[in-house]
């Protein structure tokens, strides 16, 4: 099992980060120097992937740009001997081979990985999720992705979450394997605390198989009237599909709210050379 393909999501509305994003995708807003989307790349890069596949919709042609060459600005940049400044420019266009396609309508989680189906083909492949901002030693998608491969199994990344936050997400049910690799065999999306089957809470990574297309085809609009990814993932576990969680080693944002978006923009500055002791200092002055 070797994967080299990764979807993602970015076809979402940005309703929690408006009024910015009424004309910026959620997904290019501005992490320090970089837009979110490229630490997902990176990530995603760093990880072993090769092909990535953008779901967005007709609002974010931004980020196609961004991905692409800027011939003139590069030109401009070399003359004016910025040359670490054209690197920059230049880096973000050779990240990866970068392909788009769009959901013309916002119907979901599951039914924007659906789209992708042509993309996958055959194989294996990723999802990360365009909000879910990850640090950690270890890239969490490589982490996720050796597991999946030592188990020939689907698999999602995890973490336990404080009891009145399971029903932001997914809940898992799980039996131990290994030190932080769980079998899991069932789930729900956003649970009631009736509905909930344990803290842990798929947080924004997965390696899944093809065979949750012709599910996802078939998934009714579950939580909030949307076809949901966990609903067909949910179906692939009770068919028996082996199926693991990866417990992650890293911290992860949910950059998609202000709050979020803030904690991540203070822990990457504080930790960046060109920031960190300026902002230390800052925050000192403030006490
Ligand atoms: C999505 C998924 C949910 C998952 C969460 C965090 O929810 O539907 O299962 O737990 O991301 O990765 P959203 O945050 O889009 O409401």
């Amino acid at each position: 099992m070797k994967i080299k393909k990764a979807v993602i999501p970015a076809a979402g509305l940005g309703t929690r980060m408006l009024p910015a994003t009424k004309t910026i995708p959620k997904e290019m807003l501005p992490l320090l120097d970089k837009p979110v989307i490229q630490y997902i790349i990176e990530e995603a890069v760093a990880s072993g992937i090769e092909e990535i596949l953008v779901i967005t919709n007709r609002a974010k042609s931004a980020m196609d740009d961004y991905f692409d060459y800027h011939p003139e600005l590069e030109e401009r940049l070399l003359r004016d001997g910025k040359i670490k400044e054209c690197e920059a420019v230049r880096r973000s266009a050779d990240l990866a081979e970068i392909f788009y396609v769009r959901q013309k309508e916002t119907k979901g989680l599951g039914h924007a990985i659906w789209r992708a189906k042509s993309f996958v083909g055959n194989e294996p492949f990723a999802v990360l999720l365009g909000d879910d901002i990850m640090r950690s030693q270890t890239p969490v998608l490589k982490q996720l992705i050796d597991a999946a491969e030592k188990y020939n199994a689907c698999c999602v990344g995890t973490q336990a979450v404080a009891d009145d936050a399971v029903s932001r997400y997914s809940s898992l049910k799980v039996s131990p394997l290994e030190d932080t690799i769980y079998k899991v065999t069932d789930m729900n999306e956003k649970p009631s605390p009736e509905e909930k089957f344990s803290n842990f809470a798929i947080l924004g990574r997965y390696v899944l198989t093809p065979a949750i297309f012709p599910i996802l085809e078939n998934t009714p609009p579950g939580k909030g009237g949307e076809i949901q990814l966990t609903d067909g993932l949910k179906q692939l576990c009770l068919s028996g599909h082996p199926f693991v969680a990866k417990e992650f080693e890293g911290r992860r944002y949910d950059t998609g709210n202000l709050c979020g978006f803030l904690e991540a923009t203070l822990d990457f500055a504080l930790d960046a050379p060109e920031t960190g002791d300026f902002l230390r200092e800052y925050i000192k002055s403030k006490a």
